[in-house]
């Protein structure tokens, strides 16, 4: 059983400190933001994650799980501390890395000695070396160890990732971090600090890659008369393909993937190296934006300006409550511009509290199609799929229906009345 610090109690953070207390460590989990950390020693998890809560709420009962305000106050007595800190997009496509030194400089003369420090933020390929220098101490360490952490099914990825990679020159360090993840059970890949910061951009950018090939293709489906269902059934059994992450939708999103695509296009050109082929992904994922919105339009056949449109689904995908790029949104911004009056539902979306530029929120999904022209559904939530469209259809002006996440039945639609699109079925 080790000490751990976790500095950051954002979703990262949180995830991090609260698996390592499970899985028996003693863990201090640090923010700066008094509020959160008051409502997290109360229980309160201000993110909604599949999990979480219940690890909290075990840690803090067994005491293995702290929360405090200040990294200063987590670090004193830690063998190792996790940086789980924010790396926003930077003007230039970069990764700011302001904050994660900024807490080096912070707690570096005050770790023990032999801590390992390890970055678990998403940092350009270098930042190792970087944090390694501000630090300027030989008895402390410096590991990469990058999270591959989806948001909705965190704390499962967190238990039983599929790999845990591990980035070190010292293989000392590389050791020690290796035993810390010793109750789960998965290959340890142990390479070096700059190989490991390049592994979680090559896995996101290359699984932003599938989905917009997977969306190139729907729209290849639709115009050669291939059923893309079928299509990614024979893909994906290719074992060297996969047959994960395959599934067609209005664009990829979230707080990770357009800041990762950017971020890894702007370390190539700075290194070298112009990574075409990830720029034409980038540009092919905002024309999968306009792609919906002309759905919209030829589905109603006529102009969007004026129409009454509904929104299910604001969140980047199911089973978060996170606004951050999501597709969803980028689609309103387009049909807003064309002059379209946006009603939308999102079940994790507070019709009270939240407000949206351009967008009436309401409660439920009877409310959002009330009088309705059209409706596009931008998440995949199972709501829908479950939804009673033979009752819905009687509150809708025009029975007019864009399946922007294939999860309804296509033929079942039609036959129910709907004037129906979605992405390359047949
Ligand atoms: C992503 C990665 O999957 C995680 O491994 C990584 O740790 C995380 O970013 C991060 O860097 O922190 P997340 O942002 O939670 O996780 O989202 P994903 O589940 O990967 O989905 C990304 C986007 O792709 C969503 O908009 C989703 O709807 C879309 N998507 C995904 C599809 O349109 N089709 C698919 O088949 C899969």
């Amino acid at each position: 059983m080790s000490n751990v610090a976790v500095i950051g109690a954002g979703y990262v953070g949180l995830t991090t400190a609260a698996c390592l207390a499970h899985i028996g460590h003693n863990v201090i989990c640090a923010d700066i933001d008094e509020d959160k950390i008051f409502q997290l020693n109360d229980g309160k998890i201000p993110i909604h994650e599949a999990r979480l809560s219940e690890l909290v709420t075990e840690g803090l009962s067994n005491q293995q799980l702290k929360f405090v305000v200040g990294a200063q106050s987590a670090i004193t007595t830690s063998d190792f501390v996790f940086l789980c800190l924010p790396t926003p997009q930077g003007e230039d496509g970069r990764a700011d890395i302001g904050s994660v030194l900024e807490v080096v400089e912070e707690i570096c003369h005050l770790v023990p000695p032999e801590t390992i420090i390890i970055n678990k933020s998403t940092v350009p390929v270098g930042t190792n070396t970087s944090i390694e220098r501000t630090i300027q101490r030989e008895d402390v360490y410096v590991v990469s160890n990058p999270e591959f952490l989806r948001e909705g099914v965190a704390v499962t990825d967190f238990l039983q990732p599929d790999r845990i990679v591990i980035g070190a020159t010292s293989s000392q360090a590389s050791a020690r971090v290796a035993e810390l993840y010793d109750p789960i059970d998965a290959p340890i890949i142990a390479v070096d600090p700059a190989s490991a910061e390049t592994i979680k951009y090559a896995t996101n950018s290359f699984l932003a890659t599938k989905v917009s090939f997977v969306n190139g293709l729907a729209a290849v489906c639709e115009a050669v008369g291939a059923d893309i269902e079928s299509v990614t059934r024979g893909l994906g059994t290719d074992q060297r393909i996969g047959s994960r992450f395959l599934q067609p939708g209005p664009g990829w999103g979230g707080s990770c993937f357009p800041k990762d695509m950017q971020a890894l296009v702007r370390i190539a050109t700075d290194a070298g190296y112009e990574f075409d082929l990830l720029r034409a992904v980038i540009e092919a994922n905002d024309q999968q934006f306009d792609r919906i919105v002309s759905k919209a339009e030829l589905l109603l056949g006529e102009d969007l300006d004026g129409k009454n449109l509904t929104l299910l689904g604001l969140t980047f995908k199911a089973h978060t409550d996170d606004l951050r790029n999501s597709p969803a949104l980028e689609v309103a911004k387009r049909l807003a511009t064309q002059g379209a009056n946006l009603t939308a539902y999102d079940p994790m979306v507070d019709s009270q509290t939240e407000t949206l530029d351009d967008i009436r929120l309401v409660a439920n999904i009877e409310q959002a199609l009330d009088d309705s022209e059209m409706a596009l559904i931008l998440t995949e939530w199972p709501e829908f799929t479950r939804a009673n469209w033979s009752k819905l259809i009687d509150l809708m002006d025009t029975p007019c229906l864009v399946d922007a996440r294939n999860v309804l039945d296509r033929r079942s639609m039609i036959e129910l009345g709907y004037r129906y699109d979605d992405l390359g079925r047949i």
